[in-house]
């Protein structure tokens, strides 16, 4: 195993797209860490960076300490795993699986047993012997997750390696990724534009938009302190609620308005302009609350119902607990649950407090 360090990294493509910008990260040996943020923000380009399989621009990139700036890929012992699984179609998946190793001059009873153990782990003995264009999505999958454990790295590397699978085996795999690093342990970076799965596989999560790190933490970190206006809205689903508008000061009491909606901010103080950020599901019904929401579309859920509606021109959603879905049209009085509303300087964006 083996930690990772970025410093100051950089990559400008020959066009000239600054696709990733000063991103400077310690990676901890045995670390699950999930970069995530929207498309082209620069995830792969950092991930093929630290394989090797992209050039670097400036600053240097780190395996236990050692720079590999320069190393050639087949040197840094990172193990890859693609979106597109990238299996070779006329093996077997007994030789996808042994091919790094046979390159390596393995012996073939080692080669032999390797595979079978890996299989076995996996859920796929039963397929050694089939060719990839007989399986189905996610028999592919384990088996390029397969090759890649074979290997025995020192880092795994996962390109959106889910994204090609439907929602149910999507979340099913997930959760056999988190338990085999519970039990293997190996240092993984893994890139995902889905924050549910950066939330639910990371040890720590890391934030990206426009080539540069926004935040860098513990998923309910992150979830809880979002940095910024762009993390709060980015994390998190429905996406948080933000209004903008200004903090007034009298008496030692904080309150935020915007028009004519007034409410009272319990844990920051100061004044001027800032963005509010609501998490929909603390928004709750109070029959004295500052919000008087009027109802467009109600989303039953089941444990829970999502209201989509407005408080005058303000457009707000609210994940409501325990109530029938509410009727388009009918109004309804809520607050915000004390302590979690968020506050980020209007023109940086940044979080206040
Ligand atoms: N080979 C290339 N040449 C020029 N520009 C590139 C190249 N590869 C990527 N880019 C650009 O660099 C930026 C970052 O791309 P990158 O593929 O790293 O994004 P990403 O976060 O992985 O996105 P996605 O979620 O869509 O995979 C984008 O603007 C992209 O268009
Ligand atoms: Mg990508």
């Amino acid at each position: 195993m083996a930690s990772v360090q970025l410093n100051s990294i950089g990559k400008t493509y020959p066009g000239g797209t600054r696709a990733v910008d000063s991103c400077t990260l310690d990676i901890h040996d045995g670390e699950f860490l999930v970069l995530v943020g929207p498309s082209g923000c620069g995830k792969s380009t950092l991930l093929r960076m630290i394989a090797g399989l992209e050039t670097v621009t400036d600053g240097t990139i780190g395996i236990d300490g050692t720079v590999v700036n320069t190393t050639a890929p087949k040197h840094r012992d990172i193990a890859m795993v693609f979106q597109n699984y990238a299996l070779y179609p006329h093996m077997t998946v007994r030789k996808n699986m042994a091919f790094a190793l046979k390159l390596r001059k393995i012996p073939r009873s080692e080669r032999d047993a390797r595979v079978e153990r890996v299989a076995e782990q996996l859920g796929i003995a039963e397929l050694l012997d089939r060719k990839p264009a007989a399986m189905s999505g996610g028999q592919q999958q384990r088996v390029a997750l397969g090759r890649a454990i074979v290997r025995e790295p020192k880092v795994f590397l996962f390109d959106e390696p889910l994204s090609n699978l439907d929602a149910k085996l999507r979340t099913q795999m997930r959760a056999e990724l988190k338990s085999l690093h519970q039990r293997v342990g190996t240092t993984s970076i893994y890139v995902t534009h889905d924050q549910e799965e950066a939330m639910t596989l990371g040890d720590r999560v890391v934030v990206m938009h426009e080539g540069r790190i926004q935040q860098v933490g513990p998923p309910m970190e992150v979830y809880q302190r979002p940095a910024n206006r762009f993390v709060a809205t980015f994390i998190g689903a429905p996406m948080m609620n933000t209004v903008d508008g200004k903090l007034e000061s009298h008496d030692g009491r904080t309150t935020f308005a915007c028009g004519d909606l007034r409410i009272p901010i319990d844990h920051a103080d100061g004044d001027g302009a800032v963005t509010l950020g609501i998490r929909p599901e603390h928004l709750v019904l109070a029959d004295d609350g500052p919000i008087e929401l009027t109802v467009d579309v109600s989303e039953p859920l089941g444990d829970a119902t999502d209201v989509t509606g407005r408080c005058g021109d303000i457009p707000l959603i609210a994940r409501l607990r325990r109530i029938a879905p509410p009727q388009p049209g009918t109004t309804l009085r809520l607050t915000v649950e004390p302590g979690a509303a968020h506050c980020f300087e209007h023109t940086s964006g940044s979080r206040r407090d």
